[in-house]
């Protein structure tokens, strides 16, 4: 299989707790590698931009006003299967149904507040990696 790319970020909530550390610990032993790596403070126009997809969705507002409240770490990831490693390795959106110890499971409070966001496809990666990396 050809190596792919993907973005993960690392939500606000996180942020605030002061726990990046572990997540990146995470990401590193399960060797996957970090291509590149940012602290970012995302613009709401940004923000609408990278979710749009659920813009007509009642929890838009929510999602937009917790990802701008703090910075984010953005981080492009690469390797074999990298998609969907490390969407096994974050674990389900609501971590109610996350399983056992991933990351989600382990850090998210609440649907909204949930740790992280790992791109769902190699067309969002590629989309997604844009939003936060193109002027560089
Ligand atoms: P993420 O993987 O970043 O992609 C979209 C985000 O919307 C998701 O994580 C959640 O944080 C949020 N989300 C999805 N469904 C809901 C919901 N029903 N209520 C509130 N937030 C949601």
């Amino acid at each position: 299989m050809e190596k792919e790319t993907t973005l993960l970020l690392i939500k606000p909530d996180i942020i605030k707790k002061n726990l990046i550390g572990k997540i990146i610990s995470i990401i590193e032993e399960n060797n996957i590698k970090i291509d590149k790596i940012k602290t970012h403070h995302l613009t709401t126009s940004q923000a609408k931009l990278f979710y749009k997809e659920h813009s007509e969705k009642i929890f838009f507002e929510e999602l937009i006003s917790f990802i701008t409240s703090e910075k984010i770490v953005a981080l492009v990831l690469s390797g074999k299967n990298v998609i969907e490693k490390i969407r096994i390795l974050i674990g389900h959106t609501n971590l109610t149904k996350a399983e056992k110890n991933t990351i989600r499971a382990n850090y998210a409070t609440s649907l909204t507040e949930n740790a992280v966001h790992a791109s769902d496809s190699k067309s969002s990666a590629e989309r997604e990696i844009k939003i936060l990396f193109d002027k560089e």
